[in-house]
């Protein structure tokens, strides 16, 4: 190492929090309040790392490890570990290479990604790059022939199940409205290109821009059932936080829900996930799998989650971070670091397998 000395190379990222100090000091002003940012005071964005931190684990020693692993099945699908990369939009607003080079790194690491309606590349090129499995994210767009045919392609491409957002039909997020966010040329949600441009807000003095227009096109209920009608992919409900709306979702036939609250992007003071998670499990009952994310940096978060109710974690912006300072190598570092964690509180709570860790892993 004596090369280094007298050096300002940075030292090589060991942890998911190595990589976003790195790419705080890469990213344009306006990237970093976009990946980083969230909604209102960011206090549902802290406590969602805060909530993780206040739970204490349980040592147990001397149990056999033999045959030990991290893989599952979920939503039809063999996956080697719990970690897959959350939707993100416009991976090209960190690395020119975006999207393409996340799929390959995600292929390294053999995680599964889901891929964002707001990704900055053709699906169908993400998915002619990837290895490992991928889902399709969908944002109900108020165009309803659009979406399906953004179905029909995303089915065509080989994603394995529709991940379906339902949290986040309008969001305030301080600092972008500061920096004046907006998409540099070159970067856009470029499988959207060709939709009907969305409703214009009537505009009537009085009126809300938010409820007459943008919210007017947003998806209901009504649009999930029409949505399980449509496909016979898995149908996968993202952010959900109630338990009411979990119940809810079980009754128009989802296949698994993802507890989030957007990576506190959308609704500010909402609960952490890992709070919420035992509620939205306890709904739910064991019917359809549960994924978590939000604010999962450690392979002890992802112990954490798997012991209240997840089948698996995602991550959102550590691999965007890892993405920046790395491409796709980064990516797949960051997904090893993760798993290399995930492996040794494993080993520690005396939790062979995924399917052994549950709530006595707790203190
Ligand atoms: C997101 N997220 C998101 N979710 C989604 O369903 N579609 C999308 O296009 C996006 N875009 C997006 C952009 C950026 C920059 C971020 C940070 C997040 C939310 C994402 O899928 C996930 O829920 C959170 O990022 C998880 O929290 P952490 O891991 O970032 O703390
Ligand atoms: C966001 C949207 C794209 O969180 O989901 O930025």
């Amino acid at each position: 190492m004596s090369q280094a000395i007298g050096t300002h190379a940075p030292a090589p990222p060991v942890s998911l929090g190595d990589y976003e100090r790195h790419a705080a000091t890469l990213m344009s002003p306006m990237a970093l309040a976009y990946v980083n940012g969230g909604a209102g005071d960011e206090i549902t964005l802290s406590e969602n790392r805060a909530a993780f931190d206040r739970l204490r684990l349980t040592s147990r020693v001397l149990r056999d490890m033999g045959g030990a692993s991290t893989a599952l099945r979920l939503l039809g699908v063999e996956l080697d570990h719990p970690i897959l990369l959350a939707p993100v939009a416009y991976h090209k607003l960190v690395h020119p290479e975006g999207e393409i080079a996340t799929a390959q790194g995600a292929g390294a690491a053999r995680a599964g990604l889901v891929v964002s309606t707001q990704a900055s590349t053709r699906l169908e090129d993400i998915a002619a790059a990837a290895t490992a499995p991928l889902f399709f994210q969908l944002y109900v767009q108020p165009d309803r022939d659009f979406t399906r045919d953004l179905i029909a392609r995303a089915r065509a491409a080989g994603y394995k199940a529709l991940m379906v957002t339902v949290d986040a039909p309008a969001s305030l997020r301080n600092r972008e409205q500061r920096v004046g966010f907006r998409l540099p040329a070159g970067v856009s949600p470029v499988n959207l290109a060709g939709m009907a441009p969305r409703p214009a807000a009537t505009g009537a003095v009085g009126q809300s821009p938010l409820f007459s227009g943008f919210l007017s096109g947003s998806a209901t209920w009504a649009d999930i059932a029409w949505l399980r009608e449509l496909t016979d992919m898995p149908l996968v409900l993202k952010g959900i936080l109630s338990p009411a709306d979990a119940r809810e979702a079980l009754a128009h036939g989802v296949d698994g829900m993802v507890v989030s609250n957007h990576g506190g992007r959308v609704l500010d003071t909402l609960p952490s996930t890992i709070e919420a998670l035992p509620r939205v499990a306890e709904a739910v009952g064991g019917a359809v799998p549960l994924l978590l994310d939000g604010g999962v940096r450690r392979g002890t978060d992802i112990v954490k989650a798997i012991a209240l109710g997840a089948s698996a974690v995602m991550i959102g912006r550590p691999y965007i971070h890892a993405l920046c300072a790395a491409g796709a190598a980064g990516v797949a570092h960051a997904v090893h670091l993760l798993r290399a964690e995930l492996e040794v509180a494993m080993a520690l709570t005396g939790s062979a397998r995924i399917e052994d860790i549950d709530a006595t892993v707790l203190w």
